[in-house]
């Protein structure tokens, strides 16, 4: 047999194989509960999760009648609680209790409490330690506070050997004495590494350091249990796996043993003890309530609500399984089909090191990245998203992604490098890749 058919019986397995997970998929009704358009393959539920349908009814019922027609008496009506509520949902999906959590601001702003708060607790001490697999926001964040602080604090960035993971023996040794807090993405955001949670706390306080996780690259993807790691604080955001909606509000933890002292450096009415009484003096909420500062943003609190409720119903053990299964299947696929043409593989092979999207790198990954979006080609529509400088990223979500999709994406990727279909592109980047 020539190479030619050898391929073919391959595709043909592959097919059967995908065809049979996806039947055998227990979850594959969860689909139906997210908005699907037609001919689109969506593999950036890693940057904006797929729209819950639920959250479209929610919307539309919220702006037309409790802010329609109820208007300000909507406060007294489920809007005030609202926060706490949500947060209590993703307590659940990130192993703590309800007031250790609080769904408020964005990522990066929550991320600047908490570092302040650390660095304030920690006032012996001058080092910051993160990596270079951290999101740019998170490295700004510290970089605008040590400026801002002028007391001499330095942040350490530790470098990775490979772009995918971080090198233990070599993060452990930049933590010292003088090491106040570490900064960590618990999933890398360019190759889905995903720390070991419990081990990095260890040793950090081994040290006498706190850690901050960065968790949006993991929450509703993989298991999180931030008790029993005893983690001190993490931040993260809704928008990604919790398919909460474009700029849906971000959620900030402290352990309670913290919370008396952990200040957030930004006090406002919402995180005060009591905010209709208007004292003229800050008193603290009880719990993470406290870290809150303006108004919730009710109506993205009302589309991301209908999502956790359908992560919570499909259970994180079953969607982690699948995703393990998903990205499997996809690492499979770039071995036999991918890697013979010239790519490289910016994910961890191993189950316990690997979140839910895999990051494949190729000189031409940004033409490529736009073939496979193009709609006038091919069956589908195809969506990753690109990360400079060669990461093609596909994000696989449980909820909705199914293994035939996989299939289709990397012979489509195949087929485009085979034949240089991605020549016909323009190198010019778009604004949002
Ligand atoms: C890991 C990580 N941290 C922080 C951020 C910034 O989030 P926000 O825009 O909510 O500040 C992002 C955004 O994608 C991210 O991926």
């Amino acid at each position: 047999m020539n190479h030619y058919y050898i391929g073919m019986k391959k595709v043909k397995e592959y097919r059967e194989n995908a065809i049979k997970e996806d039947r055998e998929d227990i979850l594959r009704e969860f689909r139906n509960c997210f908005k699907t358009p037609e001919r689109l393959i969506y593999f950036d539920g890693n940057s904006l999760g797929m729209m819950p349908l639920e959250s479209e009814k929610v919307a539309s019922e919220l702006i037309s009648t409790a802010w329609g027609e109820r208007l300000i008496r909507g406060w007294n009506e489920g809007w005030w609680e609202m926060p706490m509520k949500v947060s209590g949902k993703i307590a659940q999906l990130t192993g703590c209790d309800q007031d250790e959590i609080i769904v408020c601001d964005s990522t990066s702003v929550n991320l600047y409490k908490l570092v302040n708060a650390a660095i304030r607790i920690q006032s012996d001490r001058k080092k910051i330690v993160s990596d270079d697999l951290n999101f740019p926001s998170d490295l700004y964040i510290i970089q605008g506070i040590i400026r801002n602080l002028n007391k001499g604090h330095e942040l350490v960035i530790v470098e990775s050997d490979n772009g995918i993971d971080i090198d233990y023996d070599k993060l452990f040794g930049s933590i010292d004495d003088d090491t106040a807090v570490i900064v960590l993405s618990y999933v890398s955001f360019r190759s889905a590494f995903m720390y070991d949670m419990q081990r990095v706390t260890e040793y950090a306080h081994m040290k006498g350091a706190m850690v901050i996780w960065d968790l949006s690259h993991a929450t509703g993807a993989v298991k999180i249990d931030l008790h029993s790691a005893d983690a001190d604080m993490a931040v993260g955001c809704t928008y990604k796996y919790l398919n909460g909606g474009p700029g849906s509000p971000a959620f900030l933890y402290v352990n309670r043993k913290l919370q008396d002292s952990v200040v957030s450096p930004v006090w406002g009415w919402l995180g005060e003890k009591a905010p209709f009484e208007f004292s003229l003096d800050y008193r603290p909420s009880e719990g993470a309530r406290r870290y809150m500062t303006g108004s919730p943003n009710i109506l993205s609190l009302c589309t991301l609500e209908p999502s956790l409720d359908i992560i919570l119903e499909a259970g994180m053990d079953n969607i982690r399984n699948k995703s393990l299964s998903l990205t499997g299947f996809m690492l499979e696929l770039y071995h036999t089909f991918l890697e013979p043409l010239g790519f490289g593989l910016g994910s961890p092979e191993k189950d316990d090191e690997r979140a839910s999207h895999i990051s494949i790198k190729h000189p031409e990954g940004y033409r490529i990245c736009r073939a496979l979006i193009d709609d006038s080609r091919g069956n589908y529509v195809i969506i990753p998203d690109f990360r400079p400088p060669d990461n093609i990223r596909m994000g696989l979500s449980p909820l909705y992604n199914r293994f035939e999709e996989v299939l289709e994406v990397m012979l489509d990727i195949e087929n485009i490098v085979k034949n240089r279909i991605y020549e016909l592109y323009d190198s010019k980047t778009e604004l949002v890749t």
